[in-house]
């Protein structure tokens, strides 16, 4: 094509994508919009992907080839993966995003000659590219190892000297890409950029613990977008100037969020510290009783409650069992039985994960309360179903100041008259850590997979 229509063409197709990008993303604030919004935004990423084909002269092998390894790798694994793994996909292609930043400040090196004649911002831009990208691509290999269970989910790392160990890593990093980019050094120093900043990815994830993980995720997420919007400046290209930021702002934002849900500062999750100790509460020695009860017991409690709240947690996505939750609540509600849904901001292992598996469910989207609606309504709420929640309704966050999740906001379960809770042991969750809920006098447990206890407790309502 004539080079003053693309020059014409090009911005106008990029402006299209930006404005579908933004709109895509408007929808993914709600479950009845979410797909749609991904879409409109998968739409979008396609006209940039062609915006920016339209001006390639060369190397159209190499691109069809990485187009086509990309979608045979991608597509199917987005296909199969399991709701549950999801947060580890994040993290998987979170960090190829970083890796490929990375890449592509080394080529500018190399295309440059080593940054000769090279404008200042455009190196500085590829620099940050080189540092964060790296940064970002191998600190998320970490997370997805931790997630996969390939590593140990548990904190690891050099005790107190690990931060004056990271610092001297990022300043090393600086360093080189400092003498890097003077001009004309050696392609030793842009390799030793991206080595250090891999080294120090691996350092920061490492020490941190499994229960801060998804916090980790957006972090690095955010760090991909802004590595991402610096690789756009270095290449002179718009699209990804405007996708990088749009991802590192969102990001961002996501992950204050989650950290306020668990009330942690980003630094103090940085520096490790927090989560996964794997430090049972309960090794204190002191012997603790707990009550079980079956599905007909449960069943008669909840047929002549006027309010039930369920809880769901991580259990009932692992045991899939939405479905089995719908059908026991439609029962409920033809006795008369008002239900409602608690939905803790990190319950599960992704944000919204709750909300997504209730709405596959058909739950209608009213009855889904966040902890701040619901909080207060415990108290006057003759039975609350816990089911397969764990982390996210201990009572030892609030009241007990040595607990490792002490001041993260939780749901007050334990406030309610009677709870009832579904899960296969006394196994502690995500945290590793003992719940004081479970030995509570109102508390009694329903041990056994969640979707097949729902269901025993669906077949006793029928009876009833
Ligand atoms: P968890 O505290 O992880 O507890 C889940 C419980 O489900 C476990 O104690 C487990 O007990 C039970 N369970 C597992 N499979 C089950 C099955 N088939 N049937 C019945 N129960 C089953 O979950 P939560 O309360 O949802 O809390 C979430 C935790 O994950 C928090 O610590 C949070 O910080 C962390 N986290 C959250 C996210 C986000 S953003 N949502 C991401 C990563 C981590 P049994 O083994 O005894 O059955």
């Amino acid at each position: 094509m004539d080079a003053a229509v693309l020059d014409v063409l090009v911005p106008i197709l990029y402006i299209v994508a930006f404005a579908l990008f933004i709109y895509g993303l408007m929808g993914l604030t709600g479950p009845k919009t979410a797909v749609r919004g991904n879409k409109i935004a998968a739409v979008g990423m396609l006209i940039a992907v062609v915006a920016t084909l339209l001006r390639v002269h060369h190397n159209w092998i190499l691109i069809v080839v990485g187009l086509v390894v990309g979608a045979a790798l991608g597509v199917p694994s987005a296909r199969q993966v399991k709701m549950t793994a999801m947060p580890q996909m994040v993290a998987l292609f979170n960090g190829v995003g970083g890796g490929a930043v990375a890449l592509i400040a080394w080529s500018e090196f190399r295309t440059s000659g080593g940054f000769l004649d090279t404008a200042t911002y455009v190196v500085v831009a590829s620099l940050f590219a080189a540092i964060v990208g790296s940064v970002s691509f191998w600190g998320s290999l970490i997370a997805f190892g931790k997630l996969q269970e390939i590593l140990p989910g548990r904190p690891m790392g050099l005790g107190r000297a690990q931060q004056a160990v990271n610092v001297l890593l990022l300043v090393a990093a600086v360093v080189c890409a400092v003498v890097a980019g003077l001009g004309g050094a050696s392609e030793l120093w842009i390799v030793l950029v991206l080595l250090l900043a891999a080294v120090l990815g691996v350092m920061v994830v490492l020490p941190i613990g499994g229960a801060d993980m998804p916090v980790v995720i957006s972090l690095l997420n955010a760090l991909t977008g802004l590595s991402a919007a610096a690789a756009g400046l270095a290449l002179d290209n718009t699209a990804m100037i405007v996708a990088g930021m749009i991802v590192g702002a969102s990001g961002s934002i996501l992950t204050n969020q989650m950290a306020v849900a668990m009330n942690r500062t980003i630094p103090a999750i940085v520096a490790g510290g927090f989560g996964g100790t794997g430090v049972a509460a309960s090794d204190d020695g002191v012997e603790r009783t707990v009550k079980s009860t079956s599905a007909s017991d449960a069943a008669i409690q909840m047929a002549y409650a006027s309010q039930v709240i369920v809880v769901p947690g991580y259990g009932m996505a692992v045991a899939q069992a939405q479905h089995a939750v719908k059908d026991m609540a439609k029962l409920l509600e033809a006795k008369g039985v008002e239900v409602k849904y608690a939905i803790h901001p990190v319950a599960g292992r992704m944000p919204g994960h709750m909300n997504v598996l209730l709405a596959e469910a058909d739950v209608a989207y009213d009855a889904l309360k966040e902890m701040d609606e619901i909080n207060d309504e415990f108290a006057r709420t003759d039975v609350t179903l816990v089911i397969g929640a764990n982390d996210v309704t201990n009572p030892a966050a609030r009241n007990d100041p040595s607990s490792p999740i002490h001041g993260m906001p939780i749901l007050n379960v334990d406030e309610s008259r009677t709870v009832i809770v579904l899960k296969r042991s006394m196994n502690s969750g995500f945290a590793g850590i003992d719940n004081p809920l479970f030995y509570a006098e109102r508390t009694s447990m329903l041990f056994g997979d969640a979707k097949k206890s729902v269901m025993e407790v669906t077949e006793e309502l029928k009876a009833l």
